[in-house]
């Protein structure tokens, strides 16, 4: 790839720079007037944040970035009629949601049904004063916008603190894996997918719907807020902790392990199918070596093996490379999500009780809805029988899989044959699909 041909300064930021974001605001709302949101939003144009700044120099960077998206009734109401050739995002993801495997009844009323048109997101590497970019930049919209919109509902995530800080709540580092984008990536790390841009973005090579020119260099945004519960997922793992072939391990150990086998990566970020047995840090912050790995061994069965990696595990699940025949770069997304909501209490800990909402404010990119996050989740998370073709029932994925029976098998690597039914860690509790049109697109037909 050489980097070089997209126009990057015509492609909102957040989309190909998968930024680890220490503060991100979302910020949905409701347009109330038409005419007087496109003025504002025409005149709110040199504030969105293209791929290009949050390229450029650390100096010349605004402190904090804004990209903006818009639901399908959001540019209905701005008089956007035309088929954007995304059947997912036309409907929405609320009449997609059993579909996806949710149960409606733990969905939130700002987002049960079509009442939202548009987000802000609003992010920040600034670590101090904690809070104040992100809050002058929603000071900044609600003066641009005025009545013309009105707050649906808002989510203040945040990276969590110290030394967890690129962790998720259940303690696992994320942002490791996401593929690198033809024409734009500089650098292809070792076990890395490339990607043709027409899998992220709408309108370039390898985008595979018919849609209006002025959608180029767009893209899809699937909205997930992900409620974790974290004591949960810790008293489960104690309680089911598992033992190495060895017998050595301590309880807690055992239950780190199970984790581990969960995810198909240690805490670290080390994944299982390099180092199968003990967390290894220096492997798991090494970008070099951290994603170098397909679950094809020479000397064991790639049918049948689970001694490293569980086929039900979340990054097997979500990205089986090697399970699958043909080198797959059709359903793959570009992930940018924050976790949101405060630590764990000590009193939620002794209690192994989730009292406070923290989760994840889960975000994937790509061209095509039902190819990306919703293949993910549904063809291959929800699916008992994906990876395909192998000796023994895989199961669902135990993390964010959805649906029942939730029994995932393999986590054992002494007897693969046990069947764990796990409970619901991830629970479901709103979300949206949206289109994130590039710059040109907002001023030129969006404001127009
Ligand atoms: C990777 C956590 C939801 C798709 C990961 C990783 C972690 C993680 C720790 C490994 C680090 C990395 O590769 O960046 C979570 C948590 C979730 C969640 C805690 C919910 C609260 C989802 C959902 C999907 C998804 C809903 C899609 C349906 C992926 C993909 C990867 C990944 C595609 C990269 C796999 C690879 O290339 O190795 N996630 N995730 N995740 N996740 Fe999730």
């Amino acid at each position: 790839t050489n980097g070089t041909f997209l126009p990057i300064q015509n492609i909102q930021g957040d989309i190909l720079v998968g930024m680890k974001k220490q503060l991100e605001t979302f910020y949905f709302f409701h347009i109330n007037d038409p005419a007087s949101f496109k003025t504002a939003l025409n005149s709110y144009v040199p504030t969105i944040t293209s791929t290009a700044t949050l390229l450029s120099p650390a100096s010349s960077q605004p402190l904090a970035f804004v990209n903006i998206a818009f639901s399908s009734t959001g540019l209905q109401a701005l008089g956007i009629t035309d088929d954007l050739g995304d059947s997912q995002f036309s409907s929405g993801m609320y009449a997609d949601a059993t579909n996806l495997g949710d149960s409606l009844s733990t969905w939130e009323s700002p987002f049960a049904g079509t009442n939202i048109h548009g987000v802000f997101l609003i992010g920040t590497d600034q670590l101090a004063p904690q809070d104040s970019y992100v809050s002058f930049y929603v000071s900044g919209i609600v003066s641009t916008f005025g009545s013309s919109i009105t707050e649906v509902d808002r989510i203040d995530a945040s990276a969590r603190p110290g030394d967890e800080a690129g962790h998720e709540h259940f303690g696992f580092l994320d942002g490791i894996s996401n593929p690198a984008v033809a024409g734009f990536s500089t650098t292809v790390l070792p076990g890395q997918t490339v990607v043709p841009s027409g899998t992220i973005l709408t309108g370039r090579l390898g985008d595979v719907a018919l849609r209006p020119s002025w959608t180029l260099d767009g893209t899809f945004m699937a909205f997930r807020k992900l409620q974790q519960k974290v004591p949960e997922f810790d008293a489960w793992t104690l309680e089911n902790a598992i033992q190495n072939p060895e017998g050595t391990l301590t309880v807690q150990q055992g239950a780190d392990y199970l984790g581990a086998r969960m995810f198909g990566r240690w805490k670290s970020g080390a994944p299982t199918d390099i180092t199968p047995l003990v967390d290894d840090p220096t492997l798991g912050a090494d970008p070099q070596s951290n994603n170098n790995f397909d679950f094809a061994h020479a000397n064991s069965s790639l049918i049948s093996d689970q001694s490293r990696c569980p086929f039900s595990a979340h990054i097997r699940k979500t990205n089986p490379r090697a399970d699958l025949a043909d080198a797959n770069t059709i359903n793959h997304a570009i992930r940018a999500g924050t976790p949101y909501g405060p630590e764990v209490s000590s009193s939620e800990a002794s209690s192994n009780t989730s009292t406070q909402d923290r989760g994840m404010a889960f975000v994937e990119y790509q061209s095509t809805i039902g190819n990306g996050f919703r293949f993910q989740q549904i063809n291959w998370a929800n699916t008992a029988n994906f990876p395909p073709l192998k000796t023994v029932t895989p199961g669902i994925e135990p993390i964010v899989g959805q649906g029942s029976p939730r029994t995932a098998d393999g986590l054992n690597p002494v007897d693969p044959s046990v069947g764990y039914t796990v409970p619901q860690f991830v629970i479901p509790t709103g979300g949206e699909y949206f289109f994130v049109p590039s710059i040109s697109a907002i001023t030129d037909v969006i404001t127009a």
